[in-house]
């Protein structure tokens, strides 16, 4: 199949009115252009297509949530278990009940204080929203993205649009456009080029189908953040703790995640992975020590070591390190554990051990 791939950076203004030559007229034109691009890309989700698109988290694959053909075809193109469900992207809030039956007072302040943005919240399903879209469960996944050019994407497109993260399953998330071309060039319709992505792991994903809003998977917006807003407790998913990947079936002690997707191993980078947890300098020391070793056996070896605290740069920049290292040739990683029981250094966590199959070492 042909992708077709549209940049469409110059949707953002402010890109071009960094430019030293900048002029008014010739600026709009090229928003026109970037807007022409995207009508034809709502297009191709109109009938039934595939599109990949920028949020401010990481890239998503699209295609109509209400439409069972169209969501296969994302199954297929990326390779995805059928039993993990797809997050639901709208771009008005007033179009959420076309997916969901009941909207309480906390749900609304939720949707006032966090949309457009990272969050993801797990709401009883209509019966129009097909079972493929979430995965058998009589629950749906909705967020609103963050982004300019998806929220054009959706409004356009005229329909709400099923999109999980734009990679081949198992592979890290994409935070950059180049990074979908890797993935998908040749196997869906279209890839829209926008801005790389500002948060870089992907949303909050909230449940507030029980009695106590639940995280089932952990994000930029944290516990904290969430609670503010509600006035009321917020707690993890328990498996969200374990520190060993989790397959269905296994030993019964073992505590199945409330998001399918999160029993994964996910992320996983070409190169072996190790997480060195323990006390700062004991962990610089000790990565400076394998990678001696390593690298006297003559392999090449990456160190993705963040600041300490620097947690949102950590999110920021984590993805796209493992690809770079990849397209290095590294064949081994290590990586510095963040120390963070919640909030956001916690949810890095969460995609450091996935990438590492939980392999972690403690210095
Ligand atoms: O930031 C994001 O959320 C990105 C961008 C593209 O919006 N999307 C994304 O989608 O990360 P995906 O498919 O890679 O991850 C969706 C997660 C999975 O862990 C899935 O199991 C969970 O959300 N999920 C979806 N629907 C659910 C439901 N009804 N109940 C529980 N978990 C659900
Ligand atoms: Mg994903």
């Amino acid at each position: 199949m042909e992708t077709k791939i549209f940049d469409v950076r110059d949707l953002n203004k402010e890109n071009l009115e960094q430019s030293i030559i900048y002029d008014e007229a010739e600026a709009n034109a090229k928003v026109d252009g970037a807007l022409a691009k995207i009508d034809e890309a709502a297009a191709i989700l109109a009938n039934g297509g595939l599109v990949a698109f920028p949020t401010e988290t990481v890239y998503g694959l699209g295609a109509n949530a209400l439409d069972p053909e169209a969501v296969a075809k994302i199954f297929e193109a990326k390779g995805r278990p059928s039993d993990n469900p797809l997050i639901v992207h709208i771009a008005r809030a007033s179009n959420i009940g076309e997916l969901t039956p009941a909207l309480t007072p906390k749900i609304i302040r939720l949707i006032d204080n966090f949309w457009p943005g990272p969050l993801t919240i797990v709401l009883k399903k209509k019966s129009s929203v097909p079972d493929i879209t979430t995965g058998g469960l009589d629950t749906v996944a909705i967020r609103m993205p963050d982004d300019p050019v998806a929220l054009e994407l959706i409004k356009k497109a005229g329909c709400p649009i099923a999109a999980p993260s734009a990679n081949i399953s198992g592979r890290p998330s994409p935070t950059k456009g180049e990074h979908v071309v890797t993935d998908l060039d040749g196997k869906i319709d279209a890839i829209l080029i926008g801005n790389d992505c500002r948060v870089g792991i992907e949303s909050t994903v909230l449940d507030l189908t029980g009695d106590i809003p639940t995280i089932l998977r952990p994000g930029i917006l944290t516990a904290e953040n969430i609670e503010a807003a509600m006035g009321e407790k917020v707690i993890m998913d328990p498996a969200l703790n374990q520190r060993k990947e989790n397959t269905e079936g296994e030993g019964d002690e073992e505590l199945v995640p409330r998001a399918p997707g999160m029993k994964y191993t996910h992320y996983a980078p070409k190169a072996e992975m190790t997480i060195i947890e323990g006390q700062k300098d004991k962990v610089k020391s000790e990565i400076q020590r394998l990678k001696m070793l390593n690298e006297r056996i003559g392999l090449k070896v990456g160190v993705i070591l963040f600041e300490e605290k620097a947690f949102i740069e950590a999110a920021h920049e984590f993805f796209a390190k493992l690809r770079d290292m990849d397209d290095e040739g590294v064949d081994l990683i290590l990586a510095g554990a963040l120390s963070e029981q919640d909030g956001v250094g916690f949810a890095v966590m969460n995609r450091m051990m996935k990438s590492a199959g939980y392999n972690i070492a403690k210095v």
